[in-house]
């Protein structure tokens, strides 16, 4: 069986940018494939991965509420779909250390988010540093072929690739390496990489962290709240709509975000709103259709029970404890641990 593999951090209530950038997509290919029984599908929340910086809140919370998003998105989870959370699996510290010894200090440090994250800062956690070599971890210990993630991830799906034929190289054949990120992106259904823009400065991504309320969408947000933020996004003085990124960020931004939502694809969309010299009628019917699927989605979050989220836990922890010891035992093997 193939496996289709993400996880999205718990710092914090997550964005629209989360949504549409690794949720959405992944519970569209989830649902496409896991009937069928070539594929498996492994959701995880990276708890690890959440004490690098501050989390906002109690994090338990977070991380119960995170997997409600998943259902709350449509996720069906039958017997082809896992959920679990990373320090439940303690194979993947384990590798994770395995695999800190095959990669180097250059390749660690060229990490735009290790760069971004550290950047001012007096001093930064070893965490930090060692982000990227546990998320290889926690794609390697499954074998994951396709790992639907946003565009801010790709540069640390390249890394994994890399170690892995590093490690392949030097042991044999232990890891399945997942396929580049062009390859993603096709099995994604998209053209490219999905970067959802911040709404004040579409020249950043939307990010959980950024202080203006404005710029970002949360998907707990009010929904007439999300609808005047749309209403109030940065565009540009061209007055005429076209979709290009580099020189009309903000327009392009709501193009996406309205192919996204309303699961049309882009060209339809652009081809839809092209010359459109009023931004605020593009504007308006963005604005309602964010304004429609987050409450619609809210609707479905208020009925998901803590109950509901352990019981699945508990199954996916078991599976996930056992399939990442085979791995991790195997990579011992080669490495003369046993
Ligand atoms: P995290 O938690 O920062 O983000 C989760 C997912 O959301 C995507 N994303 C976006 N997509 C489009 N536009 C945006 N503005 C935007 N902001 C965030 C991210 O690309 C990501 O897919 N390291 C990962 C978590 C992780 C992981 C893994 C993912 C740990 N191990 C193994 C896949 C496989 C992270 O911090 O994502």
């Amino acid at each position: 069986m193939k496996t289709i593999l993400t996880g999205i951090r718990a710092n914090s209530v997550l964005t629209l940018g989360n949504y549409l950038g690794a949720l959405l997509p992944m519970v569209r290919l989830a649902n496409k494939y896991s009937d069928n029984d070539e594929y498996q599908v492994n959701i995880f929340v990276p708890d690890l991965h959440s004490i690098i910086s501050e989390v906002d809140g109690d994090l338990q919370e977070n991380i119960i509420r995170t997997l409600k998003y998943w259902l709350a998105a449509g996720l069906s989870v039958g017997q082809n779909v896992h959920t679990y959370r990373q320090s439940y699996v303690p194979a993947h510290s384990e590798l994770c250390w395995i695999l800190n010894c095959t990669a180097t200090m250059g390749e660690t440090s060229r990490m735009t988010q290790f760069k971004e994250k550290s950047e001012g800062r007096d001093s930064v956690n070893v965490g930090i540093f060692d982000y990227p070599i546990l998320m290889a971890a926690d794609i390697l210990l499954y074998s994951a072929e396709y790992v639907p993630i946003g565009e801010d991830q790709f540069q640390h799906i390249e890394l994994a690739r890399n170690l892995a034929m590093r490690f392949n190289h030097k042991y044999g054949e232990v890891f399945t390496v997942p396929v580049s990120t062009a390859e993603q992106v096709k099995f994604m259904g998209v053209s490219e990489g999905i970067r959802i823009r911040d709404l004040l400065t579409p020249e950043k991504k939307m990010s959980k962290s950024t202080a203006a309320a404005g710029s970002k969408i949360m998907l707990d947000d009010n929904p007439e709240v999300a609808a005047k933020k749309i209403m109030s996004a940065t565009t540009d003085s061209f007055g005429k709509v076209k979709f290009d990124m580099w020189a009309q960020p903000g327009i392009s931004n709501l193009l996406l975000i309205e192919a996204l939502v309303t699961d049309t694809p882009l060209q339809t969309v652009i081809s839809t709103w092209a010359g459109e010299t009023r931004y605020g009628e593009l504007k308006k019917k963005v604005a309602a259709s964010v304004s429609q699927m987050l409450s619609e989605f809210q609707e479905r979050l208020a009925k998901i029970s803590d109950e509901e989220v352990f019981l699945l836990l508990g199954m996916g922890e078991d599976y996930a404890n056992e399939v990442a010891s085979a791995k991790l035992l195997e990579v011992q093997k080669v490495v003369h641990l046993r």
